[in-house]
Parts: C-alpha cells; structure tokens; sequence
C-alpha cells in the first residue's frame, strides 16, 4: 500500500515536472508504462477522458470519401472503434486523425471479432475444443492475431469462455463447451496465442475474455434473457474459466447482456470489482457488450440512459462499446456528484495502460496488405490439421475406412459446400480458398469412382438456407429423392453429407427444435432403404439430435463448421488416411425433452443418475461429454496412485497409430458442499503407435483438484475418500 503511494506520488512529481519541460513522459517509450499513464492522465480534460473510455465502430460503408463521417458520431479522440475493414488502409487514415489531428494523439484501438479466423478460417471454438489439443488451437489462433495485426485489428473479441450447457443456444458454437476446466484450458492458450508474452510484439493482438459472466446460462437457450445462477454455481462453474485466462494475461473483458441473479452483468460491483478487480487483481479493462449500458433500461435496472451510465461505471464497467451512453452524460453525472472523477480516471487508466501494454503509441499504423496475400498454404495445412483433430467419430460398424477403390455416392447438400462450413462469427474469409467434401473425395480415392447427387437443399425445397425458422418445423417437403436414389444405387457405400444451414448458429440463433431439418432426414430415410451402408457426415455449430438416424447409420462422423479445409478432413478420415481423435466438448441428449444435460450435474437423491422418463426416454444421454471413436483401439491399465501422482498406461491394440486423449476424472463422495458426480480435472492427448503403451501422468494437488470452493470463491480442501477415474478405469483412495 506504501510502497504504491510512493510510486504514485513519484509518477506525479515527475509528470509535473515533464509537463513544464516539454517533453511529455507518455510520449517516451522507455518511461515506465505507469508513469506514462499518469502523466497522461493529468494532461487530458473531462470530455476526452470520457471519450477514451468509450468505443464506436466504422459503419459498412467504407468508401474512403465517406469515411470521416464517422468522426460526427465519434470524434477521432474516441478509445476505440470496431474495425470491420479487412485491411489497414482505412484504419491508418482514422489513426492520422486520432495521432495528429487532436491535441494528445492518443492513438484509437481497433477491435474486432476474430473468433476463429480472420482471412484464413479455422474451425469454430466448439470444434477446436472436440480437438482436445489447445496447443494446436493456440498455433491456429497465432495466425489469427498474424493477420488481424497485418489488417490494423489491435484487439480480437475472443475468446468466449461461456459455459454452455443447452444446444439450443446459438452461441454454444463460440465457446468451449460445457467444461470448465476444458474451456480454462483453452483460454489459456488462446490468450497466449493472441498476446504472446509480450502483446507489444509483432503480430500479437489484445485478447478480449467474454461475456462476463454467466451468459451461457441463457434460459432454454433464448438469447439475451435474464440469468439466475446460485454464487456456488457461478464459483464451480462460470468463474473459472474468466479466472484462467486473467491469469493467463488477458488485458481485456467483455461484459455479458444479461442480468445476474437480478443485477445485470454490465452494472454488477460484485463480479466486475469485488471478483475481477480486487480478488483477482486484474489490471487491464472491462468493455461492455454492444449497448448494453442503454440495455439496462431493458433489463429494469435503470430508470433511464444517465442512471444506466451511472450504475454501470459506478459497478466497475470501465469502457462503453457502441451506444454513446458514457459519452452522453457521465459529464453530468460528475458535475452532480453522482460519478466521481477518481471513478472516470480509473477507467481511463485501465484503457490506457493497456494501450500502453500493446505498443500502440509506438506503432499506431500497419502497412497496407491486400486481404488475398496473407493466406498460403501452410496456413491451410494447419486448418486442416485442427479441423482433423475436431472432428468426432460418433459411430462406426466398420464400414470406415472406406477402401481405396470404393465407388462412392456422395449425397447431400453440404456435399459440394464451401460457404457453410465456413461457420457462424466468420471474419474476413472468402468461400473461394474453400475445398469442398467432394473435391476433396475425388483427389482421396483416385482409384474409385465418385457419383454425386445434392439430394436436397440443406434447409427444404426453396427455402432460405440462411434463416431455419418455420420450415425446419415443417412436414418433409414433396422432395424428389429420386437423383439420389439411382445414383445411390450405382455406389458400393453412400456418404450423405446433412447439416444445419448457414448462420443457423451465433449470436440470436436459438432454435427450439436441434434437429436435422425433415428433408434431409426424408433423403436419409429413403437411402436406407436401398440396403447400402449409410455413412453420415454431419455439419453443425452445436449438438444436434442424432437420434432419428442414430440407429440406422453405419457410421456417423461429425464435423462441426470445419472452416477453410473442412473438406479434405473429412476425405482424409473417410479414407483412413488420417485416424479420428476428436471428443465431444458437449453432452448430445437423446432428444430435446433431456436438455439441458451436461455430464458434471449434481447427484440425485436417488441413485437414478438421470433422473426418469416415463415416456420412453432413455435416462442417459445419446453421447457422453468426452465421447468419440477412433480407427485404433487402446487398453487402459489399472490406474496407480503414488501420493498424488496418478499413472495409467494406455497400449494401442489395433494395427494403426492413433491419438487418444486420456480424461482425468475425480470425484468426491462426500463434502461439505457437495460436489458434482464427476469432474474432468486433467486431460492429455497422445500419439500411440499401433501396438505401443505410453503411460499417462497425472501430478494432483490437493486443493486444485480435490478440493472445493464455497459461494464467495474461498478454496478448501476437505480429506477423505476419492475416486478418480480414466477411460473405463477408475481407482478409490483417501487423502487427508
Ligand atoms: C456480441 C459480442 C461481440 C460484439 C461486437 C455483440 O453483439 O455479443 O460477442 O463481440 O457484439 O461485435
């Protein structure tokens, strides 16, 4: 506490001093970066203070002769604007403004939201977490921060580290799935990925966690609605993942839409100061999702625009994204005394320090790049790579790996795509650098022949394939299947490609219904029936009900949105080529009726774990968190126990060489805060030759692992027995 008043009063005293030398310490780049902010800080009036922590966004129209226009909403003093240009052009004639044409020249932050991709898609985060590698994710999202830099985007919006435990949800296709500790992992590297030790560096962008907090708990899946989530619940299960990518070094949040237990999240003092800022001494800024300031009046949590603004500053947002709510009346609310200028500053402060952190002022301008330059094919190799890594065998009779020589009937509507599988929250990327399923199959099996019928549209006959509602609620169109039939009939195997339609997931995408759309079902149906094997390769954003084609299907694969290089993944794992290793980061229900269903649930008073269905419904789910098949197949030892070292030993038995990810369970019997049935607290993903054994480690601690946390963020440990568990493995112990 001293020690920082020293610094402070130091950082005054030698401001004061700059400021009547001339030289201002906040232009010097080897000054220490808090000196700069205070010497900043000081020099900066009301008004622009109140700019800087405010953010607006360049409209769609780009021209060049309109372009200043933007400055009537939001004057080049602005903190930031989201950046919708896919190169720097425009950004650096904005940046002229801001840096020479204004009496500080403070330099304009640019965000954006590169969510998996910027020129070079990658697959969706969902995807990306089914890969259990977030090593791989993280060298996928380096070449996102590569190009977002090379574009003049300072700042990604990403990673979103919503929980999601309801497919219903659009937005469960941005996030990691319904795991904390799977979603932790992959804030952590993402972060890295973006920011590198040293977000300063070339290339390396601002990383941005959101939507603080609790989002994805979005009731029955509608977007935008009011959150009620216990604190226990908010510590177990949507803290921990804001909590690991804060230590990771995420220099920004975003705040959620929604109200939390009643207070929304945009104004909520408990999670954006008492958790965030003090417990978890965060030092970079909070923005708020886009108008959710002026959403306050909504929400019924303020009066008007001056109160929201009051009460989310007040509570600890330090940035307002898009709705001019800050801008409009904080200037008031000082001169009334009901926002402090200390309050005002320390929000400037976070904004600056951070500016600061990543280099801006050094290197405000990005040299002018056309989109189409950055992409190459070593970028591609690694979207592949990820998007192999993905995707999930849900089901196979052993009719995969196709043989070489196979004449295949390739039907279905994402057969031929490249527009869809680029996913929901796209950037920049253009179909065109897309490899669709079926030029991909015709280069995979040289020997075979490929016959290829679209079958159906991928939403119904003459429907909108980007808007799903009504139709999908439809009776099955009078379709002609026939194309499809004959040119089944002609094939040795059929690989039917279904899916949802394009933006069918994102923002405000909640479907009622998950399933395939009734055509696409009618064709499946109608293939089966000719007796061949039916290999179903499914696109979606989210878990969808497979149930209808579960049991007929000879193989299922599932793809997610793949991005760029969906296409020849897929060709690959139907050849054997590449062996499947993806793990399902979401429960799939045996039908909407279960959701939501996740596999860390508390347990049931009775010993049913699922509860029961008098209607037929099976009590457990299609597939498991952590569920998916590979062409290999691997023997687990009995797990040893050494202190808190755990060891098991996994041999693959088959005659191919194949990854397999080894998930750590534990769970805790008995606790004074009862825990989950069982919670995923390591995993490892490793390549095991064909007959080899690796052994898998997995180093305990006490607290992190066995122990709990109470309502307030408190962790304990509590000794006793235990069970922890790997494959079909698991082993019972105490530890006091
Ligand atoms: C979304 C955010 C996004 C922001 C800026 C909002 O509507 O909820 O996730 O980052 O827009 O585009």
């Amino acid at each position: 506490m001293r020690r920082s008043r020293f610094i402070l009063t130091l950082s005054v005293l030698v401001c004061s001093v700059s400021l009547y030398a001339g030289t201002p310490v906040y232009k010097d780049a080897g000054a220490p970066v808090e000196q700069r902010v205070e010497d900043l800080l000081q020099r900066m009036t009301l008004r622009e203070k109140i700019l800087q922590i405010s953010q607006g966004f360049i409209g769609t129209n780009d021209n060049p002769n309109n372009v200043m226009d933007n400055f009537k909403n939001f004057p080049p003093e602005t903190g930031s604007l989201i950046y919708y240009s896919n190169t720097s052009e425009l950004g650096n004639m904005l940046q002229k403004e801001a840096v020479e044409g204004t009496r500080l020249g403070i330099p304009i932050l640019f965000g954006y939201d590169a969510i998996h991709g910027f020129i070079t898609e990658f697959p969706i985060p969902l995807a990306q977490a089914a890969s259990f590698n977030p090593e791989l994710a993280a060298r996928a999202n380096e070449i996102c921060a590569g190009e977002c830099y090379d574009a003049g985007v300072h700042w990604t919006f990403s990673p979103m580290v919503d929980i999601a435990r309801d497919p219903r949800w659009g937005r469960v296709m941005e996030g990691y799935g319904e795991d904390p500790y799977l979603a932790s992992r992959f804030a952590e590297a993402v972060v890295k990925a973006y920011q590198g030790d040293d977000p300063s560096q070339p290339g390396r962008i601002l990383s941005c966690l959101k939507h603080y907090v609790g989002y994805g708990a979005s009731e029955a899946g509608r977007d935008y609605t009011a959150v009620d989530i216990s604190r226990q619940t908010l510590w177990d299960t949507y803290l921990p993942p804001f909590k690991a990518g804060v230590e990771a070094g995420a220099l920004t949040l975003m705040g959620a839409f929604n109200t939390l237990n009643g207070i929304p999240a945009s104004a909520n003092h408990y999670t954006l100061t008492d958790v965030l800022k003090e417990k978890w001494n965060f030092e970079g800024f909070v923005v708020s999702d886009w108008g959710s300031v002026e959403q306050l009046v909504n929400q019924r949590a303020a009066a008007d625009l001056k109160e929201a603004a009051e009460k989310s500053i007040n509570a600890g947002m330090d940035m307002d994204m898009c709705d001019n709510v800050f801008i409009d009346n904080l200037e008031e609310l000082v001169q009334e005394g009901k926002v402090s200028v200390a309050t005002i500053d320390e929000a400037v402060r976070r904004v600056l320090r951070v500016k600061f952190r990543s280099g801006l002022f050094e290197n405000p301008y990005r040299d002018v790049k056309d989109a189409d330059s950055v992409v190459s094919e070593q970028k591609f190799a690694l979207a592949q790579e990820l998007a192999q890594e993905s995707m999930v065998l849900l089901k196979n009779d052993g009719v995969l790996p196709l043989s070489a020589d196979s004449d295949i009937a390739l039907i279905g509507p994402i057969a031929e795509d490249k527009d869809i599988v680029l996913g929901g929250w796209r950037s920049h990327s253009d179909s065109k650098h897309s490899v669709s399923i079926r030029e991909a199959l015709e280069g995979e099996f040289p020997g075979g022949r490929i016959l290829y019928s679209e079958g159906c549209d991928v939403a119904g006959s003459g429907t909108d394939n980007e808007n799903p509602y009504g139709h999908i609620r439809d009776e099955a169109h009078d379709y002609d299947y026939s194309h499809a039939v004959r040119t089944a009939r002609k094939s040795d195997v059929v690989v039917l490609c279904l899916g949802e339609g394009k933006f069918w997931t994102g923002e405000n995408k909640t479907r009622a219904s998950i399933s395939l759309p009734d055509d696409q079902i009618a064709l499946f149906d109608k293939l089966c029936k000719l007796g061949k094997k039916v290999v179903v390769v499914v696109e979606a954003g989210r878990p969808l009900d497979l149930t209808p084609i579960e049991s007929r299907a000879s193989a299922i694969l599932y793809i997610w949105s793949p991005g760029h290089r969906g296409g020849p993944a897929v060709a690959g794992i139907l050849s054997g080529r590449y062996n499947p290793s993806g793990r399902l980061p979401m429960t799939f229900p045996y039908g909407i009726g279960q959701v939501p269903i996740y596999y860390n649930h508390r347990a049931s008073c009775r010993y049913s774990p699922w509860g029961d269905y008098i209607d037929g419904t099976p009590m457990a789910p299609l597939y498991d968190f952590g569920y998916g098949l590979s062409y290999s197949t691997f023997k687990y030892s009995e797990i040893t126990l050494d202190g808190l070292t755990a060891k098991v030993s996994v041999t693959n038995t088959s005659d191919r060489d194949g990854k397999e990810t080894v998930l750590w369970f534990v769970s805790d019997p008995s606790c004074s805060i009862a825990r989950p049935v069982k919670e995923l607290k390591y995993f490892e993903k490793k390549l095991i030759k064909a007959g080899e054994t690796v052994e898998f480690v997995f180093n305990m601690d006490k607290v992190r692992d066995l122990g709990y946390v109470d309502p307030e963020g408190n962790e304990f440990f509590e000794g006793g027995a235990f069970i922890i568990s790997a494959g079909d493995e698991s082993l019972n112990f105490e530890m006091y």
